[in-house]
C-alpha cells in the first residue's frame, strides 16, 4: 500500500472516533484532509467544528462545515489530527504543515487527542524528523544561537505561518527526553511554540499498516 492509501485508511477509521453532537477539533495535513472528506462522507452530524489553521477552515467551510473561534467555544470533544513523529509514550513532533502553534492550542482544550498517522511515522526516538520551531521574526537570530547550543541544526523554512512568524527546522536532535526539552525551548525568548507536544501528547493513535488500522489508547 502507499503512504497515501495508509492514510486514507486511518483517515476513515477516525471517523468512528467523532460523538455525534460534541464540537469537534480538526488538525492540518495531508491525513486530516483524508479524514475531512470522510467525516463528510460518513453523513456523521456536527454541531461546528474548530480548525487549527486557515487550510482545514477553508476546507470544512467549503465542505458545508460551521467553523467556530475558540474563542466561542467552552469545550472541544475529540480533536483529530496527523504527525510528523509518534513515539511509545504518544509523544509527537509536530508541525510539518506549519500550524504547529494552533494545533497546540486547539489540542489543549480538547478532551480527547486521536493521533492519525500511517506507519511511517511510529519512531522509537523523536528528532530524525527535523523539528520545528514557530519564531517571532525579529527573534530569529537568537532563537537560532540558542537552539545550537541545545546540540540542533536550525534552518529557516521558506514559510510564514498562519500567524505572521517564521519557521526554524531543528535538524540534528536526539529527543530522549521529549517534555524536558519541550520546556527548554518554549523557554527561550521568541519561541512562540517547538512542534513537540509531549506535555499534551495523543490519548489514543490510530496507526495504518499495511495489515489494517492499530487503535491504541494511551495507557
Ligand atoms: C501540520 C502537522 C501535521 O499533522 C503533520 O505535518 C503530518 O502531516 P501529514 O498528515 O501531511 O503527513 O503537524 O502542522
Amino acid at each position: 500500500m502507499t503512504q497515501d492509501e495508509l492514510k486514507q485508511l486511518v483517515a476513515r477509521a477516525a471517523v468512528d472516533e467523532v460523538v455525534e453532537g460534541e464540537i469537534l477539533g480538526v488538525g492540518t495535513g495531508s491525513t486530516v484532509d483524508f479524514f475531512i472528506d470522510a467525516l463528510k462522507a460518513s453523513g456523521k452530524s456536527i454541531p461546528a467544528c474548530v480548525s487549527s489553521s486557515v487550510r482545514s477552515t477553508k476546507k470544512l467551510e467549503a465542505l458545508g462545515y460551521r467553523v467556530l473561534d475558540l474563542n466561542e467555544v467552552e469545550s472541544i470533544g475529540v480533536y483529530v489530527d496527523g504527525a510528523d513523529e509518534i513515539n511509545a509514550d504518544f509523544a509527537m513532533i509536530k508541525g510539518g504543515g506549519g500550524a504547529l502553534t494552533r494545533e497546540k492550542i486547539v489540542a489543549s482544550a480538547a478532551r480527547r487527542f486521536v493521533c492519525i498517522a500511517d506507519a511511517s511515522k511510529k519512531v522509537d526516538v523523536l528528532g530524525a524528523f527535523a523539528l520545528p520551531v514557530e519564531v517571532i521574526p525579529m527573534a530569529l537570530g537568537v532563537v537560532a544561537r540558542a537552539l545550537r547550543a541545545l546540540g540542533g541544526d536550525p534552518r529557516e523554512r521558506d514559510f510564514t505561518t498562519d500567524n505572521g512568524n517564521r519557521i526554524l527546522d531543528v535538524h540534528g536532535l536526539r529527543i530522549t527526553d521529549p517534555k524536558a526539552l519541550e520546556d527548554q525551548i518554549n523557554a527561550i525568548p521568541g519561541v512562540v511554540t517547538v512542534g513537540l507536544f509531549a506535555r499534551r501528547g495523543a490519548d489514543v493513535l490510530l496507526l495504518g499498516t499495511p495489515q489494517g488500522v492499530v487503535r491504541t489508547a494511551r495507557g
